[in-house]
C-alpha cells in the first residue's frame, strides 16, 4: 500500500522529533553493543504524530520483526497468548491504544514483560495449577494519547517513557516535500509551507493534505504545487489557515457565540457538533490549546483573546467581564 512505502523505514529518513531520536539511538546503540534487547518502551502523544512508524524504525534498526496490534484486538486472552507465543528473540510487539487493554490481557502482559513469562491457569477451582511458559525476550512498544490513562503497574513496567511531540512547521514542509516526491508530485518550498501551516502540527494530516491539493492540481491542469493552488485546494476543502477545520471552528464558535467565551462543558461541545467526547478531548483540544485558542480550566473549556480573532470577533473587554 502507498501508505506504507510514504513511512519512513530508517531514522535517517524520519524528519523530527529530534529528542525521542537521540534518546533511542542511544538505546539502540548500547543494546546492540552488549548483544541484548531494547527495553520495553512506550510512546505518547496525539495520534498522527508517528508512534506506529518510530516502531517500525525502532525494529528494523535492531534487524528484528516488528508485530502490531492493537489493544482493542487483543480482547480474549487467547488474542495476545498467540502473539506472545509466536515472538522470536529480540522481536519489537507494538500495541496500539494501550490504555484500553483488557484486564486479563494486561495481567498476562505484567510476567510476560517482567520475566518473559507466560503463566497460563489450567483447570478449573482446587485443581486449577499455574503453568509457566518461558517467551522469547521481546521489546514491547506501547502507544497511547493518555498516558494518564493507563494504569500504574502497566506503567511502571517500561523501562523508557516518550513523549512525540507536534511538528515545526518546517519540519512538516520537509515531510510533504520528501512525500511529494514518493507520490511522484510536483510542490514548491512555498507550496509545501502553505500544506504544513494548515497541517495542525501533525504528519499524517501533512500527507492527508498532500494528496488532496495534489487531486485538485491534477483536476485543474496546474502542474506545480504551489503557494496558491495549495490555498484555493485547502479552502475548497474547507482547512483554514491556521489548518482549522469545520468541527474546531464550531467548537469555538459555539463557546464564543453561544456561552460568551466559556466556560463550555466537554459535553456540550460534543453535543454542538456531533463527535464524542474522546475525539474532542484527545484530537481537537490538543492542538486548539497548543496554538492557545483554547484553554482547560475546573469549569470548563474557555476560549482565549486569540481565538476571538481568528474567529473575527472583537475579544470580550476584560475589564467588563469581570463585572
Ligand atoms: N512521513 C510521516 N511522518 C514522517 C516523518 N516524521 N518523517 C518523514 N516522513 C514522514
Amino acid at each position: 500500500r502507498q501508505e506504507e512505502s510514504i513511512r519512513p523505514q530508517r531514522f535517517a529518513d524520519y524528519i523530527g522529533q529530534k529528542d525521542l531520536k537521540d534518546v533511542l539511538d542511544i538505546a539502540i546503540e548500547a543494546a546492540k553493543s552488549r548483544g541484548e534487547i531494547i527495553d520495553h518502551l512506550l510512546l505518547y502523544g496525539p495520534p498522527g504524530l508517528g508512534k506506529t512508524t518510530m516502531a517500525m524504525i525502532l525494529a528494523s534498526e535492531m534487524g528484528v520483526n516488528c508485530k502490531i496490534t492493537s489493544a482493542p484486538a487483543l480482547e480474549r486472552p487467547r488474542d495476545i497468548v498467540g502473539l506472545l507465543v509466536n515472538l522470536k528473540p529480540g522481536d519489537v510487539l507494538f500495541v496500539d491504544e494501550i490504555h484500553r487493554l483488557s484486564r486479563m490481557t494486561e495481567e498476562i502482559l505484567y510476567p510476560a514483560m517482567e520475566d518473559y513469562r507466560l503463566d497460563i491457569t489450567v483447570g478449573k477451582g482446587s485443581s486449577a495449577r499455574i503453568r509457566s511458559i518461558p517467551l522469547s525476550k521481546f521489546t514491547l512498544v506501547g502507544a497511547t494519547t493518555r498516558v494518564g490513562a493507563l494504569t500504574s503497574p502497566l506503567r511502571e513496567r517500561f523501562g523508557l517513557i516518550q513523549k512525540l511531540r507536534f511538528y515545526e512547521v518546517d519540519e512538516l514542509s520537509r515531510i510533504v516535500i520528501r512525500t511529494a516526491e514518493l507520490l511522484k508530485t510536483t510542490v514548491n518550498c512555498s507550496g509545501a509551507t502553505e500544506i504544513a501551516k494548515r497541517s495542525r502540527g501533525t504528519p499524517r494530516i501533512a500527507n492527508r493534505l498532500l494528496k488532496r491539493v495534489r487531486d485538485y492540481a491534477e483536476v485543474k491542469s496546474r502542474t506545480e504545487i504551489n503557494e496558491t493552488v495549495a490555498a484555493e485546494a485547502l479552502q475548497l476543502f474547507q482547512v483554514d489557515p491556521c489548518g482549522l477545520d469545520w468541527t474546531d471552528r464550531k467548537m469555538l464558535s459555539v463557546i464564543i457565540e453561544n456561552f460568551n467565551g466559556g466556560p463550555v462543558g466537554l459535553e456540550t461541545l460534543a453535543a454542538a457538533t456531533g463527535e464524542d467526547t474522546q475525539t474532542i478531548e484527545e484530537v481537537y483540544e490538543p492542538y486548539l490549546m497548543q496554538i492557545g485558542y483554547l484553554s482547560r480550566t475546573p469549569r470548563g473549556r474557555v476560549a482565549t483573546k486569540a481565538a476571538y480573532q481568528h474567529m473575527g470577533f472583537k475579544p470580550p473587554n476584560e475589564q467588563l467581564s469581570l463585572l
